[in-house]
């Protein structure tokens, strides 16, 4: 079978296409996944452009999607021809987190899904939503469930909420498409007017060109009559978070998930004391929060917003396109 494998220590240009042995039948418990698709997150490439530190030859990617080719003893959940779609968390199945670190998590401490087919246990998978493309249920695993836990599991969204979404990549958009979902209002930024136009399309109420107007936290506030929002989707970190702060309301949520600016800064604790916010770090969620993101998503038929595909040996092209920042939403390899 056709994978990719990273060359130690790592950049874009490491990724080598191999021809690997075709992993053997499922024992007890797991399942064979002929895999047709992946998709790109900013964790991703952290691993590929060397960033992050993992083991030479690793098989990169954290999201896989595809169809059940056998079953092993045991396994009832699933059947030969169904569809799924990967979990990024293997062994966290339900309950509070209980991983804080990535050593379980494919592409980065395991083999991930940039290759044609995997042999694993079954609950390392769901079923996919109905009627998605191996593409679109490729997109759900990090992206999809990052921003429905940060607005749904820990947020506690309501209708008529307001929710301040940061610059257009994978989390974003699909937190802008759940924050509709659920009936709140959005307030989203970028550094491109013409993004912000394809963000006012998607319902984004208000937008804000994050460049041209670098106090945009409290334009923020000022949009909702000086109040602030109820969440924040923190995927930028140290250098976005104090205006985040400036943007939330008194008692709001900022769910902190990124690094797009770096990973440590000053932070005006004071003034998020003061306005008695709730800051929460979070990474992905369990395989019980994804299947109950599918079935919002099959109940409401949200489809997520995919800026390109690309051949699974066009890995590096696809890098290469996510690291221009041109994208919008979600890029994914098809194979
Ligand atoms: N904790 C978790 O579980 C978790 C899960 C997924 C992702 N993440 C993190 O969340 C972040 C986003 O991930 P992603 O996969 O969605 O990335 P992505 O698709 O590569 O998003 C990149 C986009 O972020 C925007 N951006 C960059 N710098 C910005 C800034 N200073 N302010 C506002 N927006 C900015 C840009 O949007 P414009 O072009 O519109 O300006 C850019 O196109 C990353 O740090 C990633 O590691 C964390």
């Amino acid at each position: 079978m056709q994978a990719i494998q990273l060359r130690e220590p790592g950049g874009i240009d490491k990724l080598d296409v191999v021809e690997l042995t075709v992993p053997s039948e499922p024992g007890p418990g797991e399942i064979k996944v002929r895999l047709h698709a992946s998709s790109l997150n900013f964790h991703d490439y952290a691993v590929v452009a060397g960033m992050i530190p993992t083991a030479d030859g690793r098989i990169p990617m954290s999201d896989g999607a595809g169809v059940v080719e056998a079953v092993g003893e045991g396994v009832s959940e699933f059947a030969v021809g169904d569809a799924v779609v990967s979990t990024f968390f293997p062994d966290w199945l339900e309950g509070e987190a209980r991983v804080g670190d990535f050593t379980t998590t494919p592409g980065d401490g395991i083999d991930g899904y940039a290759r044609e087919q995997v042999v694993a246990p079954a609950t390392s998978f769901t079923h996919q939503p109905k009627g998605y493309r191996h593409a679109e249920a490729a997109t759900l695993t990090t992206a999809g469930l990052t921003a429905w836990r940060a607005l749904v599991v820990d947020g506690g969204i309501k209708a008529g909420d307001t929710v301040l979404v940061l610059g257009t990549g994978g989390v974003s958009i699909f937190a802008l498409q759940f924050a509709k979902m659920m009936g709140a209002r959005v307030i989203a930024t970028s550094s491109s007017n013409e993004k912000l136009t394809r963000l006012r399309e998607l319902g984004a109420e208000h937008t804000i060109n994050y460049q041209e107007t670098p106090d945009w936290g409290k334009a923020v506030k000022a949009l909702t009559n000086g109040e602030g929002v109820d969440h924040v989707v923190e995927v930028g970190g140290p250098g976005t978070l104090p205006q985040s702060i400036d943007a939330v309301k008194i008692g709001g949520h900022i769910a902190l998930i990124g690094v797009l600016t770096g990973r440590e800064g000053e932070i005006p604790t004071a003034k998020l004391m003061a306005k008695q916010a709730k800051l929460q770090g979070l990474i992905v969620g369990s395989r019980r929060h994804q299947i109950e993101m599918i079935r919002a998503i099959e109940a409401s038929n949200l489809k997520p917003i995919i800026d390109r595909e690309f051949a699974l040996s066009d890995i590096a092209d696809a890098f290469r396109h996510q690291e221009s920042g041109k994208h919008f939403g979600k890029i994914c390899l098809t194979f």
